[in-house]
């Protein structure tokens, strides 16, 4: 989102070895992020395979996601959050509504933390931030798929209460690998 952002994480990731989890702070991005939120995508297109993103052009990638913010801002069919630590994102996490009427109350999941900043509690604060922004606007389920064999995302997703629904067969296909996804969902009761 563009301007200030409205909401802050409660949740505080811990501490790596270095102490710095104290400066972990989990928000919407604001206009000033752009040029980080542009070099952590390509981070995470690069290092986190399992995370299907698509990189951004370095040249103009800024002002389409200028552009994307501005309009998930004024559509709210969307929201973004990141963890900033310092003077660098280290996360993000995207949850996007449905756009149909019928599908306005479920909510998609993407989410990628940097490969060295792993294991400290930023995803769980993030997922915590999406959950937040969810039940504030009204949303009764989040869902997501993720590879079967990504076990550190699926222990993540079941500590916080989401349950796998199935499977989808040969649904990726990575590194000329089809791969099978669970479906994995938490309900909000309103
Ligand atoms: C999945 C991912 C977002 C998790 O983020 P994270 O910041 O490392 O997760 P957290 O530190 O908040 O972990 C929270 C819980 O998840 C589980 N977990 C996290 N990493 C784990 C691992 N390597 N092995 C087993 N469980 C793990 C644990 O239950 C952990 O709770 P605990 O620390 O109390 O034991 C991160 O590993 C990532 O970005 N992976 C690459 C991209 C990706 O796979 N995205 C998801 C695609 S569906």
């Amino acid at each position: 989102m563009i301007g200030e952002a409205p909401w802050t994480s409660a949740s505080a990731p811990r501490a790596d070895a270095n102490g710095r989890a104290a400066r972990v702070r989990v928000r919407m991005p604001t206009a000033d992020d752009i040029p980080r939120l542009v070099a952590l995508i390509n981070e995470l297109a690069q290092d986190s395979g399992l995370l299907f993103i698509n990189a951004v052009d370095p040249k103009t990638g800024a002002s389409v996601l200028r552009d994307h913010l501005a309009s998930i801002a004024l559509s709210g069919t969307e929201a973004v959050f990141v963890a900033d630590q310092g003077d660098a994102l280290v996360a993000l996490l995207t949850a996007t509504r449905g756009a149909h009427e019928a599908k306005r109350g479920v909510v998609d999941i993407g989410i990628g933390v940097r490969q060295g900043e792993r294991g400290r509690g930023i995803g769980g604060a993030l997922l915590e931030a999406a959950e937040h922004w969810a039940r504030s606007v009204g949303v009764h389920r989040l869902q997501l798929t993720v590879v079967t064999t990504n076990a550190p995302a699926i222990a993540l997703y079941r500590k916080l209460g989401y349950v796998n629904e199935g499977v989808m067969h040969a649904s990726a296909k990575l590194d000329g690998v089809y791969l099978d996804q669970y479906m994995m969902a938490k309900l909000l009761p309103g």
